[in-house]
């Protein structure tokens, strides 16, 4: 955003918890128009506080691994669901000029082989704790339109890969395992189906919302790129130059959705938003920015990460 508009002035409200890391955005920490805020969502008197200084909110806040929400769904309720009701309380009282809500395409639950792809008008049906959490804020962002008139937009976006990524998803995990020379633990067959979204992709279709989105719609956004996760698996090993023998087949996630796939056709034709990077472009990156990036993900994957890992994964 900075690169694009010098003149804004950003405030970036974030709780540090598991994911956050203040290394991400080094770039732009002296930067005079960046405010960093160390704080939670969940915390209604600091959100109302902050509020009445900013324009809009975009709200990127949320506890978004599927597989840490079946372990314990708390967190999700707190910061989904609780902490994006307040961001829409603290934006309704302080008239703010937009709301833009980020979301995912999980709300519309999952997909068969030959199924259309998910589109605006597909009726929710989350399936995991996550997305249920997630379903709830939208509906919560959708009714503040409609009763209070709040100028809000949502976006519901496939997969995202590429840069910085928390490596418990699917990409991260599997290239610093690889990297590591560490065993990748597939769930089940392998053969679910993801739509690939590459991040910054990802954020210029936010950024083309945001300023030309209608007020009280939604987008769908996908990456135009639907894999199986063999595939990805065979791509990350071909470009690290691995052998299949680096593949583990592991107990599946329970209630595991098997496709995920986005007609993004309203985006394209209302905004002109297309992605821009091609599957393979996107994969080449994204392994070698974990290649050159080995200390950011050497310290995060020790520590509580490891925990976790093990708690899932076993020792
Ligand atoms: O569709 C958008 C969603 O994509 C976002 O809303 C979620 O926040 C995000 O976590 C992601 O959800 P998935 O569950 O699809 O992503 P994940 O990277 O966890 O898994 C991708 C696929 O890879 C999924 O079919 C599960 C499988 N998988 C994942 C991990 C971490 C494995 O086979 N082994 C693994 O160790």
């Amino acid at each position: 955003m900075f690169a694009k508009y010098p003149d804004y002035e950003i405030v970036n409200l974030d709780l540090l918890t598991y994911a956050g890391n203040l290394e991400n955005l080094k770039d732009v920490e002296s930067n005079k128009n960046y405010k960093f805020i160390k704080g939670d969502i969940a915390d209604k008197e600091l959100v109302n506080d902050l509020v009445k200084d900013v324009d809009a909110i975009v709200n990127f806040a949320a506890e978004s691994h599927v597989d840490r929400s079946i372990l314990d769904s708390s967190d999700f309720i707190r910061t989904n669901v609780v902490g994006t009701h307040n961001l829409l309380e603290a934006a309704k009282n302080n008239g703010l000029k937009r709301f833009h809500h980020i979301s995912t395409d999980e709300v519309f639950g999952h997909l068969d082989p030959n199924d259309p792809a998910f589109n605006e008008s597909t009726p929710y049906a989350p399936r995991s704790p996550y997305s249920a959490s997630k379903a709830a804020s939208d509906h919560l962002v959708r009714a503040y339109f409609h009763t209070f008139g709040l100028p809000i937009t949502i976006s519901n976006c496939s997969n995202n890969f590429g840069p910085f990524q928390f490596p418990e998803k699917l990409h991260g995990l599997f290239i610093t395992n690889l990297i590591e020379d560490k065993k990748v633990p597939v769930y089940g067959d392998g053969l679910q189906v993801r739509d690939w979204l590459y991040v910054e992709d990802h954020c210029e279709a936010i950024d083309l919302i945001l300023r030309k989105g209608k007020i009280g719609e939604t987008y769908c956004v996908g990456g135009n790129s639907e894999k199986t996760n063999m595939e990805i698996v065979k791509k990350i090993l071909e470009l690290l130059g691995k052998g299949e023998e680096m593949i583990e087949y592991v107990k599946d996630r329970p209630g595991h959705d098997r496709r995920y796939a986005i007609d993004f056709s309203k985006i394209k034709s209302e905004l002109g938003w297309e992605s821009r990077t091609s599957f393979d472009e996107g994969m080449k990156k994204t392994v070698e920015w974990h290649k050159a990036n080995v200390d950011w993900w050497r310290e995060i994957k020790s520590g509580a990460y490891l925990e976790y890992y093990n708690k899932q994964y076993g020792e």
